[in-house]
């Protein structure tokens, strides 16, 4: 059997920072309260239609394609995670192909929030691994910043997301020890309305509802300390799964590219799984949570900052809404 191999990664934020005193200025809230609770200091967010998520995501499939020296021609999988989409239907990874100009490549849309991007790469994996495809995109893309409650009512969660992308060309190797070494995806639809948006849905489209204007249906919603606590359960749950599946142990690990939620999810996550945060990768105090987008992005400036050298053995993992958690162990 084929292994499959991470050959380049790419990301692309867009330009606009936002800080917490920007925030400030739009609800009750301050630098201090969400650098406490979150760690985040700033965030990137798209300024009035200057990008689409499908768009974000090719900047960032550029920037890994060009690293990997892998020719769009070459790609012969399209995986795009992404929570939320430019429209209703079709999803982002089409309008991306298009992009790409490679018609005919199989996209795939996941919807799996947080988790998105660890899904969408195991779905890849499993692909390259039976040899059906030699090469795949894996793309988590998100806009977030058009769809949240900016006011005082929705501040739990504005101050928290932000915009970005992130990809990474997959490759089949004859290798058995380097590349994806294990995936493990889990969902709990039990905890779907913990973090949730009603919409878009079925329920209010025009032709069901020709006034729609209720935030408790058209913006996002979380109980964030349920969130927390299964989080930081979850995490190390997950991250264990895939070192007992391979034999290794927190010892062997190099480095940890955790789903970037928030800062203190992390530490609390690190902690209990006893890893110096040294080896946990954190960005959410530059980017925010990015949902689907934030383990590609990561994984791209981890590797920018020499932390994932060849042979290191990096776990990713994720959590979020769903309730879905993931986690992957990948030898470099
Ligand atoms: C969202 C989160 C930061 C809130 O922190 P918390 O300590 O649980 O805070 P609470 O929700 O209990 O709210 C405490 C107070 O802060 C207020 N508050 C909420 N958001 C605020 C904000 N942005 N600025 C200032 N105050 C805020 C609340 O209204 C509440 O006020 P009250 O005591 O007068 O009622 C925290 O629950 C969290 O991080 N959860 C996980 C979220 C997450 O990671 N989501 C993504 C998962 S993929």
């Amino acid at each position: 059997m084929k292994n499959s191999k991470i050959v380049g990664m790419g990301h692309f934020v867009p330009e606009q920072v936002v800080t917490n005193f920007d925030l400030e200025k739009m609800m009750d809230t301050s630098d201090a309260w969400i650098r406490e609770r979150t760690g985040i200091e700033t965030r990137r967010w798209i300024r009035p239609g200057e990008h689409t998520i499908y768009g974000l995501g090719y900047n960032a499939s550029k920037l890994a394609l060009e690293r990997a020296g892998v020719d769009a021609s070459e790609i012969e999988l399209i995986v795009f995670a992404s929570v939320l989409a430019d429209h209703g239907f079709p999803g982002g990874g089409c309008f991306m192909q298009e992009q790409l100009g490679i018609p005919g490549v199989p996209a795939i849309d996941i919807r799996n929030a947080c988790s998105g991007f660890t899904y969408a790469l195991s779905i890849a994996d499993k692909f390259i691994k039976t040899g059906t495809y030699k090469t795949a995109l894996v793309v988590g893309a998100e806009i977030q910043s058009t769809g949240i409650d900016r006011t005082t009512r929705g501040r739990d969660i504005s101050v928290i997301f932000g915009d970005g992308a992130g990809a990474a060309v997959v490759v089949a190797t004859d290798d058995p020890q380097k590349g994806i070494l294990t995936t493990h995806m889990h969902a709990d639809g039990r905890y779907a309305k913990k973090l949730w948006c009603d919409w878009p849905s079925i329920h209010y489209t025009p032709a069901v509802k020709q006034v729609f204007d209720d935030p408790e249906h058209n913006f996002p919603h979380m109980d964030g300390r349920y969130v927390f606590k299964h989080a930081v359960t979850r995490f190390p749950e997950v991250i264990m799964e895939a070192l007992q599946a391979t034999g290794y142990t927190i010892e062997d690990l190099d480095l940890v590219i955790p789903h970037q939620a928030n800062l203190r999810i992390t530490e609390a996550v690190a902690q209990r799984l006893g890893v110096p945060m040294s080896k946990v990768f954190s960005n959410i105090q530059r980017y925010g949570n990015t949902t689907a987008a934030s383990v590609p992005i990561a994984m791209s400036e981890a590797w920018e900052q020499g932390l994932i050298k060849d042979d290191a053995l990096v776990c990713l993992a994720s959590f979020g809404g769903g309730f879905t958690w993931a986690s992957l162990l990948v030898r470099f």
